[in-house]
């Protein structure tokens, strides 16, 4: 298992071009499944979680390249409509294969997702919407079973706007017989991106961008060749960590994604350059303790709440964050702690005390943006940090310590 190791206190300074976005290309590559023949997703990012997605792929049949970020997908011969657990337990993502699957051959077996490390993460909005367009599902030997003769319009209304249950629901319904309606709907860039992608191939999906999604169902689709958006989560890391530690300009970056995140940071004291699609940073020498609720789209990400938690560790005075999302996502807490920040939890709500500085540990990654909130913590604190099982912050941020690297920032990649 590899590690990283950090000396931290370096100042950061240059510029950083930010990668796809991971939670656009995967539902996009679910999505090259409803169209027999050959795709191409450009500005792919490299990541644990998209080979892993590509591996999926290839087990239902597909055959697919990858180079300098872009894959090309050849869905022309499914064979198996199943998602095993092998994978479905490392990558909950894999359980965007349903909706095409089912959409496009009217079966599909999917390995039920665990827990994860922030609590239980349900998909029965997912199931009740499947079941609602008409089709059958079964649990069996801890797999869901669906199957549809054909899929017809419903109307189906989410009490919480999921991401994965939009995703998963357009991607079934814009094949099915009718009119389906989902009400609640997230509209999330990479949500919005996905319908675009959808409507590309040619599906009929009015209301993009709104909570209120129409989709009409066409006969076919065709393959696509799209560009990933940029990834507003790497971004988020980028700017939090620029925020205490340089003069730092993202490119190829889109601020539309980021405003709230944006205005934190000007309310936290930082100064901000934005361009069309690029945003500079420079060192806070005052950063002001900001309270923050993480909220679906456009409130603040739950993904980059952990990294927000690390920022306020050295700010002045005292902030709380509420997670409203993911009531558990606090495992980076204990782990800031061992880095010296001053935090205490009461259930969704971290409380934290800022302090003068952090002084390097051993600490241990949990999840992806847990593991991105250590690393900011680590670059900040005195001395050398040590972050194990970094497989975590590999599924979701491309060559994140050469970006760093190439920072400033004196941080390198060990194999234990
Ligand atoms: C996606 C993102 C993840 C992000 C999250 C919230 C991907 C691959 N993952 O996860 O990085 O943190 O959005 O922005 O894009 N819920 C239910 N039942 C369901 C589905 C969701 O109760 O069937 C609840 C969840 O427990 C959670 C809330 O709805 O409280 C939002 O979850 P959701 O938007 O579905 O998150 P994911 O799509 O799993």
């Amino acid at each position: 298992m590899d590690k990283l190791i950090i000396h931290g206190g370096k100042e950061l300074s240059g510029s950083v071009n930010i990668s796809g976005a991971k939670n656009a290309v995967l539902p996009i590559m679910a999505a090259t499944l409803l169209a027999p023949g050959v795709s191409e997703i450009a500005r792919a990012p490299d990541l644990r979680d998209t080979r892993t997605f590509l591996r999926l792929l290839e087990i239902l049949g597909c055959s697919s390249k990858f180079n300098n970020n872009k894959i090309t997908i050849d869905t022309s011969n499914i064979k198996s409509f199943e998602a095993p657990y092998d994978l479905v337990k490392t990558m909950r993502a894999s359980f965007y294969v349903m909706g095409p699957l089912l959409g496009r051959f009217g079966e599909a077996r999917v390995s039920l997702p665990g827990g994860c490390a922030w609590g239980p993460r349900p998909v029965d909005y997912h199931l009740k919407g499947f079941e609602k367009l008409g089709a059958e599902i079964i649990l069996e030997k801890g797999y869901i079973l669906a199957r549809a003769k054909k899929l017809k319009g419903a109307n189906i209304h989410f009490d919480i706007p999921s991401v994965g249950a939009t995703a998963n629901i357009a991607m079934a319904a814009v094949l099915a017989e009718g009119t389906t309606q989902i009400s609640n709907a997230a509209i999330e860039p990479h949500i919005v991106q996905l319908c675009e992608v959808l409507n590309k191939m040619g599906a009929s999906i009015e209301g993009i961008g709104k909570t209120n999604l129409i989709i009409h169902g066409v006969k076919s689709l065709s393959p696509v060749s799209i560009t990933t958006i940029p990834d507003m989560i790497e971004a988020g890391t980028f700017l939090m960590a620029g925020a205490t530690l340089g003069n730092i300009t993202l490119n190829h970056v889109d601020p539309s994604h980021l405003t709230i995140v944006l205005q934190k940071l000007k309310q936290a004291g930082c100064e901000l350059k934005i361009k069309d699609d690029s945003i500079t940073i420079n060192k806070c020498n005052e950063l002001q303790a900001v309270d923050i609720s993480t909220d679906v789209h456009p409130g603040f990400p739950t993904d980059l709440q952990a990294q927000w938690v690390a920022l306020m560790a050295v700010a002045n005075g005292s902030s709380n964050i509420t997670d409203i999302i993911y009531q558990d996502r606090f495992a980076h807490v204990p782990e800031l702690n061992r880095l010296g920040a001053n935090i205490s939890l009461t259930n969704n709500i971290a409380h934290v005390r800022g302090v003068k500085t952090l002084k390097g540990a051993e600490v241990m990654s949990t999840d992806i943006r847990a593991s991105a909130s250590l690393v900011i913590a680590s670059l900040i604190a005195e001395g050398r940090s040590d972050i194990s099982r970094i497989y975590h912050i590999d599924r979701g941020y491309e060559k994140i310590e050469e970006k760093f690297k190439a920072l400033g920032a004196e941080i390198h990649r060990e194999s234990e």
